[in-house]
């Protein structure tokens, strides 16, 4: 295909505005797909995905369509859409030159609609906008236009009003990406340079990587190398998808609880492995004291990952935590509740823009660690579902922070370490003790949940004992009987982790995690 003739777009929509159902009217529209065999959202391939009706992993298709008595090639590729998913968004975002960026004619501009236009702005990229679901009894398209002119600055009669259910009006989004978005520049002439911006791995035929071409030509045959890692390969295969190939994954550290138990699903689901999950946490930094310390950690200013490793305070002059700048579009009678939970997670406001009559967006700046978590949840419940909400990467700030260790009889719970900021270390130890009370459950002995700050025990609960002994039951009889009894309760617990003698089931975890 000469370069002139190729198009690389991605959808970019807030959850549920219809990017999947777009995107297989687009695969229908091109016969990439047949439509009489119902292929219903053909990009949102994994089990999960199906399950949960989000799009979790990005997926890639190439097209073919005739305009003007040309063939083009359009490669459309997916993104997330949920909150938790921004960096896989990004990366997709670097391998196009332009987007559609559709809006829910009911719903209007929502938070993540915000933020996916940002990304696709800062990236240069050609922003075609996309009003959807037109064929809804409440729909407001004008609305909707208007909206996108006051925050986008887009004049309103840029926007393609579509029904992607019906059908209606999508061979104008198709030609939209041929006259709007700009072809690729790649100099074929020189040497390859090109950007995997997706990646699986299969059995049989080693790494398939999605790749974006900037500069030159891949053939088969042709030894590549990694710019990052300077590893060589061999290329065995070259292809579009045209939409088939069988994804897996590779996860960034877990974003959100979403993101979290999706991961844990599609192992589960996809490898059959069983998994124990740990407290989702976020890269705090610690600034080293004395030029000994420097020396030995080979830095000044360390990043800690795993909360066990936190170096404590006569070690550093200061504890920094990732902040994020956080978008929330919200009717406007939600405002009160959600500038007081917001406050209640030590945000600082930075924004408030009216952007229609009943419409209100405010920025506010985050500690990641405090939206990371149940944020989100919580700010859909107060609202009741109608506040939306998106970040994006804001820094570094001082913070105040300490380990807090969970112990049962004493023993430390390596998947409960927690790095707390010093104010909330007591309510976030209470909570979690009482949560671990809930969710344990009774066992032979008595069990002390205990929360502590260096050796001082902030919050504690206490599990009763379980006083029914299996063995009772054949006390001094039948010695089958018992084996058989004994090899059913170590069944059992296969799915269990095993803190000293006490047994914590997996779910407990994601139960202690979600309410923290
Ligand atoms: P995520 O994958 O979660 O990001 O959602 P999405 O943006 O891909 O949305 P999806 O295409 O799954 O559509 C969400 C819901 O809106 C589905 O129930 C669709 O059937 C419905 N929908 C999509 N387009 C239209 C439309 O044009 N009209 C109407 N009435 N419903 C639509």
């Amino acid at each position: 295909f000469p370069v002139e003739d190729i198009r690389n777009f991605s959808i970019i929509a807030h959850v549920d505005h219809g990017k999947s159902t777009l995107a297989d009217r687009l695969l229908e529209l091109t016969g990439t797909i047949d439509k009489t065999k119902k292929n219903k959202q053909v990009l949102d391939k994994l089990q999960v995905e199906r399950e949960r009706g989000i799009t979790v992993k990005a997926q890639t298709a190439s097209l073919f369509y005739s305009f003007g008595g040309k063939q083009y090639l359009l490669n459309l590729i997916d993104t997330p859409g949920h909150v938790d998913f921004s960096y896989e968004v990004s990366r997709s975002l670097s391998a196009c030159q332009g987007v559609l960026l559709v809006v829910d004619a009911n719903e209007g501009i929502q938070a993540q609609t915000v933020a996916n236009f940002f990304l696709a702005f800062e990236a240069q990229l050609s922003v075609i906008p996309v009003i959807n679901k037109i064929d809804l009894k409440n729909a407001d398209p004008e609305r909707v236009g208007k909206q996108i002119e006051k925050v986008f600055d887009i004049p309103s009669e840029e926007c393609i009003k579509i029904s992607a259910k019906l059908g209606t009006n999508v061979d104008s989004v198709l030609q939209a990406v041929i006259e709007r978005i700009p072809p690729p520049k790649v100099h074929r002439e020189n040497p390859l340079k090109a950007l995997v911006f997706d990646s699986t791995f299969d059995q049989y035929r080693g790494v398939i990587a999605n790749i974006a071409l900037f500069d030159g030509v891949v053939s088969k045959g042709d030894k590549i190398v990694s710019a990052h890692t300077k590893k060589a390969y061999e290329v065995n295969e070259v292809g579009i998808l045209n939409p088939n190939e069988q994804p897996t994954h590779k996860l960034l550290g877990f974003l959100g609880l979403l993101h979290m138990e999706v991961f844990n699903q599609r192992l589960e689901q996809e490898y059959n492995a069983s998994v124990i999950l740990t407290t989702p946490t976020v890269p705090y930094k610690a600034v080293l004291s004395s030029a000994k310390l420097i020396k030995e950690y080979k830095e000044k200013e360390i990043t800690i990952i795993n909360p066990a490793q936190f170096p404590e305070k006569s070690k550093v002059t200061e504890y920094l935590e990732p902040v994020v700048l956080g978008t929330v579009i919200t009717p406007t009678e939600y405002t009160g509740k959600i500038m007081a939970l917001c406050q209640a997670r030590r945000a600082i406001q930075k924004n408030m823009t009216f952007i229609d009559e009943n419409r209100v967006m405010l920025k506010y700046l985050f500690p990641l660690n405090e939206i990371v978590v149940d944020f989100y949840d919580s700010l859909k419940s107060l609202s009741s579902g109608y506040a939306s909400f998106d970040y994006e990467d804001a820094g570094y700030q001082t913070a105040e922070l300490v380990k807090m260790d969970i112990l049962l009889n004493g023993n430390m719970v390596e998947e409960l370490v927690t790095v707390v900021h010093r104010e909330k270390a007591y309510t976030v130890g209470k909570s979690i003790c009482e949560r671990l009370k809930e969710s344990l459950p009774r066992q032979l002995y008595e069990i002390a949940i205990q929360a502590a700050v260096g050796s001082k025990v902030i919050a504690r609960e206490t599990v009763k004992a379980y006083r029914k002994n299996v063995l009772a039951k054949c006390y001094g009889g039948d010695i089958t009987r018992k084996m058989k009894l004994l090899k059913r309760q170590s069944e059992g617990k296969k799915k269990l982790r095993k803190i000293g003698n006490i047994e914590i089931p997996k779910d407990a975890f994601i139960k202690v995690l979600k309410t923290q």
